[in-house]
């Protein structure tokens, strides 16, 4: 139990503010205890309004067609299988994705780092472990979401893909979007906020909106790992997840 309050007392230090209020314990039930707001609805920042829209492309890739895979296991296998860029021969392992195959809310990253390349799983470095402590804090258990990446393999010395290897890779985002139907994306970093909404834009310029991709609210944020490197972006990655929170509810 204490190992479990000094965990949850330093991921609070570590998402910064005195607003988010992550650990304390659980309000008792109290007779009026179910019309309380959660902890991240308190200050939370209205839904801004509308940003781009954006189409979905058809999901095809190199001459497959990525539209006949049916299911989110049959991606994952195509993606572990074959080659589609450059950075495909030099991985230890593809990271297609995972989570919920139902989830409501869908979340991409950049792409892999080492220890997703290790393992084969996204988010489960130091960046994943600041992430589960963002969804923690909304009340979405990492359970309930699916995670993946704009590109499945890792990218030298963890460098931002280039274009071609986005343009090559994406299709396979486009379809597990496709299977997972979600009511909200987040799209961390502005290698994901650009390479889903196909614009060169800043991330300043980029969060702060609801965008639509293929009818789906998409809000753009941080990279958790960014907000590893800046504790100032701490605040307004708050922000955002609680706008993407909110949609959820909506
Ligand atoms: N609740 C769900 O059921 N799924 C999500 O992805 C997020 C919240
Ligand atoms: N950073 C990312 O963008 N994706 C991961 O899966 C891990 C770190």
């Amino acid at each position: 139990m204490g190992d479990e309050w000094r965990r949850y007392l330093a991921q609070q230090a570590e998402l910064g503010g005195a607003e988010v209020i992550l650990g304390a314990p659980a309000a008792a039930p109290t007779a009026s205890g179910a019309d309380q707001e959660p902890r991240w609805k308190r200050g939370a920042p209205p839904i801004p309004g509308p940003g781009l829209v954006v189409l979905s492309p058809a999901p095809v890739l190199l001459g497959n067609d990525l539209g006949a895979l049916p299911t989110l296991d049959a991606v994952a296998e195509r993606i572990r299988t074959t080659y589609c860029c450059d950075l495909c021969p030099n991985r230890t392992n593809a990271v297609p994705g995972e989570g919920n195959p139902r989830a409501r809310l869908f979340l991409v990253g950049e792409g892999p780092g080492a220890t997703e390349d290790a393992t084969g799983r996204p988010f489960v470095g130091q960046a994943g472990q600041l992430l589960d402590t963002i969804l923690e804090a909304i009340d979405v258990p990492r359970s309930l979401v699916y995670i993946t990446n704009i590109v499945k393999c890792r990218p030298p010395q963890n460098r931002k893909p280039l274009p071609d290897e986005i343009a090559a890779c994406i299709p396979y985002l486009h379809r597990q979007l496709e299977l997972v139907a979600p009511k909200v994306i987040l799209a961390m970093g502005g290698t994901a906020g650009e390479a889903m909404l196909g614009v060169r834009k800043s991330l300043g310029d980029l969060r702060g909106k609801v965008h639509t991709f293929n009818g789906i609210p998409l809000v753009v944020t941080y990279h958790p790992a960014a907000l590893l490197r800046n504790p100032n972006w701490k605040k307004p990655t708050w922000d955002d997840v609680r706008i993407a929170r909110q949609l959820l509810d909506r």
